[in-house]
């Protein structure tokens, strides 16, 4: 009981830094959670519902995924086309908003429970944000979206809760310039040693990249993350998020390396796990 009340105590208190964040993690749980394109493994991929469902199980951020439309609207979803999640291919760049919009994405996952989920606008996501929480935004497209990811971040009221994520280091490096006092990570994939099979170890040039950039931090695949890479990566003073870890080992393996924040598909489950 006392812990939970320090909890809520503590998300009251959370505020507008990535400082602030860290207050979070210290009474959430270090690691901080990052519900992955909501709580995607149960709830549809990038829908009110997945990410509804990811706040209601505690999770402190939410992480999801964002493309231009062809009239300029800036809507969630992973990949660049709509036949994995709705069964009907469409180019979202090529595609009006309102076509897309009509779209039931939430059907191929359960239709007794999400059928009709519709693709949201990113304003639409943004406004779900409780007090206290982050919404962590991975720019899929180019650096097209940039302008109009500035305006509905600059018009949302909530600046101090977003945060943004590309695998385009131009799009984090340009986001950085464009706003400066919002967070930006570079995401990276892990290397497979062709030899062996095995993950590589993440090269620590990211490290200098990242600063290089400005960025506030790395977000990575977990398997390249050893205990010498987060040791350096947290000695330079950035940030070191991971993606995207469901096994409760795996999870407890990074706790102990003191990185900053996991990302997970099973956001319910790491909450217990890492508490
Ligand atoms: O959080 C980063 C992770 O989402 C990157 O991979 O393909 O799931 O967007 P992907
Ligand atoms: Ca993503």
């Amino acid at each position: 009981m006392k812990n939970i009340l320090v909890c809520l105590v503590c998300l009251f208190i959370a505020g507008d830094s990535m400082a602030q964040i860290n207050d979070l993690s210290g009474c959430v749980t270090k690691p901080i959670v990052a519900a992955h394109r909501g709580a995607s493994f149960t709830a549809p991929e990038n829908t009110i519902a997945s990410v509804m469902l990811a706040w209601q199980q505690g999770a402190p951020m939410v992480e999801c995924d964002i493309h231009l439309t062809k009239d300029n609207r800036v809507i969630v979803m992973h990949d660049p086309n709509t036949r994995r999640t709705s069964g009907v291919f469409l180019n979202i760049a090529d595609t009006n908003s309102a076509e897309l919009r009509k779209l039931d994405v939430g059907s191929w996952k359960d239709p007794n429970r999400y059928k009709n989920e519709k693709m949201p606008f990113l304003e639409e996501l943004i406004d779900t944000i409780p007090p206290g929480r982050m919404l962590l935004i991975e720019v899929k497209c180019g650096d097209k979206v940039m302008p109009y990811l500035q305006k509905i971040i600059e018009q949302s009221g909530k600046e101090t809760q977003l945060a943004i994520i590309s695998f385009n280091l131009d799009v984090v490096a340009a986001s950085k310039k464009m706003m400066p006092k919002i967070p930006a990570y570079y995401l990276i994939g892990t290397e497979i040693d062709k030899e062996t099979n095995k993950p590589k170890g993440h090269s620590l040039d990211l490290t200098k990249i990242a600063r290089e950039k400005g960025l506030d931090g790395l977000d990575l695949h977990y398997a390249g993350v050893t205990e010498n890479f987060a040791k350096q990566v947290l000695a330079s003073n950035l940030e070191l998020y991971t993606w995207t870890v469901d096994d409760p080992n795996e999870a407890i393996r990074l706790k102990g390396l003191g990185i900053t924040g996991i990302t997970t598909n099973k956001p319910d489950l790491m909450l217990e796990v890492l508490k």
